[in-house]
């Protein structure tokens, strides 16, 4: 059985956590596209381009070296032969990210890139375009979402479990609002909900009644 999922959704909502579930329950391959326009906008701090300068990003975009390899069943991304999957973390790229996918050179690499490493295998794939605009033809769809509030509360838990100093709920659920906003409102394939996608509020759910509502909706 080939699987081809699409989950969109806000930041913070939990789609990577869902998807990393699927991939491995149906044991097909994950693919986190947001680790992809990381690695975009951490060039852009790297080469101290101002995401204004829409040559210049066009200019970076056309050779921009970004592979995506499987480690132990784990994604990693490299930039420029350097492997940046911890790096792209920290919420200066997360707003270098967002920034740079407002422009429609930057989407439209990243888009042929994510289309070429799922090729015809079964592929599980989050972002906020990926039902809409990535695998339009996707057997599943899901948008899965939760109040800003919801998703601040979550991250700022997960920050501290991971033992980072200095986090601030109201900074990170600012951070939130501002990405949901950027995502949201550009022209080219912002993030929505594709008419046949399923929408999944996580508010009030744990992650397993998540996972069993979207396995029940595949059937699966
Ligand atoms: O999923 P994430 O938080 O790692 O994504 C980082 C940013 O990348 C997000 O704010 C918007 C952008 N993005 C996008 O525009 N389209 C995607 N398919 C995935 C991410």
């Amino acid at each position: 059985m080939k699987y081809t999922i699409a989950i969109d959704g806000p930041a913070g909502a939990g789609k990577s956590t869902i998807a990393k579930l699927l991939a491995k329950k149906l044991d097909i391959l994950y693919l986190d596209t947001g680790a992809m326009y990381r690695a975009v906008g951490l060039k852009t701090i790297q080469e101290k381009i101002d995401i204004q300068d829409i040559v210049k990003i066009d200019a970076i975009i056309e050779d921009i070296n970004i592979k995506v390899r499987y480690i132990d069943g784990k994604q990693h991304t490299f930039l420029d032969d350097v492997d940046v999957s911890q790096k792209i973390r920290t919420s200066e790229v997360s707003l270098a990210a967002s920034n740079v996918a407002v422009i429609k050179s930057v989407r439209l690499k990243m888009v042929e890139l994510q289309r070429s490493i799922a090729g015809d295998q079964s592929v599980v794939m989050d972002g906020r375009d990926i039902g809409t605009y990535v695998l339009p033809n996707a057997q599943f769809k899901f948008f899965i979402t939760a109040t800003a509030e919801e998703r601040a509360k979550r991250r700022f838990l997960e920050m501290k479990e991971n033992g980072e100093k200095n986090v601030d709920y109201d900074i990170i659920l600012e951070d939130i609002k501002y990405r949901d906003k950027n995502d949201s409102n550009r022209s080219f394939a912002p993030l929505r909900k594709a008419e046949d996608a399923i929408l999944v509020d996580t508010t009030e759910l744990s992650v397993d009644e998540v996972l069993q509502k979207v396995l029940a909706n595949m059937n699966a």
